[in-house]
């Protein structure tokens, strides 16, 4: 059911990339899904924003493909009329979710659905004003039908707004003043191999163009429109998101690691070093540089 991991590069590989496996554990990722989406909510925050354009007051908001429900407790908060559904395949992230979103005081109108997305969202209570799923299509094998799910489970007018691709994340220069220049660039490549991979082993893999304004109308959404949004944390960067780029780059070592040519991985092994002052525990020109695109779609009425 929930299989992996991430198209955007944002994550590295978390589990058993090493012995050439893809399928991923979700729930082992908790901390590092929560850390990303904290780090990330300005963008997000942004996205909402702009969804206001298609629905500017929604009744029923569902996140499908929530994880621990940072995001939809985001969507609550900018949408206090919303009720909100947070759906995914894995129980502990809900569980999070419901914890998150009695923190944030919006438990009186949020719920959760552990559904498989390969099924449709079937089991919602009212249609979705919008649909809001956030990296998740791509962990299904036959993207197209789960994509007819989410047009499926929006009441007319009803939105479904996409996060898929942008830009792989920059953490540092291209010279960075050790080991050979361009590291994040070979580390994208190995990436992106393993993520033909991972799609390949879902089950049920379709294999599909990623156009996802030409899938939207092929489900038959209109109105499409794509923006792409930015994260910007310039050098010297917070403690958090110092701590973020630790966390990502030590995704990528334990997933990816057996891939990179011995310098590199000698690199890699110094930027993670806590006792290295070269580390991006320390050095003072990391960064975290993004772009995530949403695109959105409208039933029409
Ligand atoms: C990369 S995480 C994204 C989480 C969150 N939307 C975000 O952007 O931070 C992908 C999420 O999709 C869920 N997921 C993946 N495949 C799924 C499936 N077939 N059915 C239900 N949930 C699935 C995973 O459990 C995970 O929580």
């Amino acid at each position: 059911m929930a299989h992996d991991h991430d198209h955007d590069h944002d994550h590295a590989p978390h589990d058993h990339a090493h012995d050439g496996h893809t399928h991923m554990d979700f729930a082992e990722m908790l901390p590092y899904l929560e850390q990303e989406a904290e780090l990330t909510s300005p963008l997000y925050a942004s996205a909402a924003g702009w969804l206001r354009e298609w629905q500017p007051e929604p009744e029923m908001i569902v996140d499908a493909g929530s994880g621990p429900g940072i995001v939809s407790c985001l969507l609550a908060h900018t949408f206090p009329q919303a009720r909100v559904v947070a759906v995914d395949g894995v129980a502990p992230l809900l569980e999070r979710a419901r914890e998150h979103a009695d923190r944030l005081g919006v438990a009186d109108r949020f719920s959760t659905l552990r559904t498989d997305l390969d099924d449709g969202l079937g089991d919602l209570e009212y249609p979705a004003d919008l649909l809001w799923a956030s990296r998740s299509l791509h962990h299904v094998g036959d993207q197209r039908t789960a994509l007819e799910g989410f047009a499926r489970a929006l009441a007319p007018g009803g939105a479904v707004a996409l996060l898929e691709g942008g830009l792989p994340a920059r953490y540092f220069p291209r010279d960075i003043g050790i080991g050979r220049p361009g590291l994040q660039s070979r580390i994208d490549a190995i990436q992106e191999e393993w993520f033909a991979k991972m799609r390949a082993e879902l089950p049920g893999a379709v294999t599909e163009t990623e156009d996802w304004p030409a899938l939207m109308h092929a489900v038959g959404l209109r109105h499409v429109a794509t923006r792409t949004f930015l994260l910007d944390l310039p050098a010297p960067l917070s403690d958090e998101a110092r701590a973020f780029v630790v966390s990502a780059l030590t995704h990528r070592r334990e997933g990816l690691g057996e891939h990179l040519d011995a310098d590199d991985l000698a690199t890699l092994d110094r930027l993670l070093d806590p006792d290295d002052k070269a580390s991006v525990h320390h050095r003072p020109d990391t960064f975290l540089l993004t772009a995530h695109t949403v695109y959105v779609g409208v039933k029409p009425e």
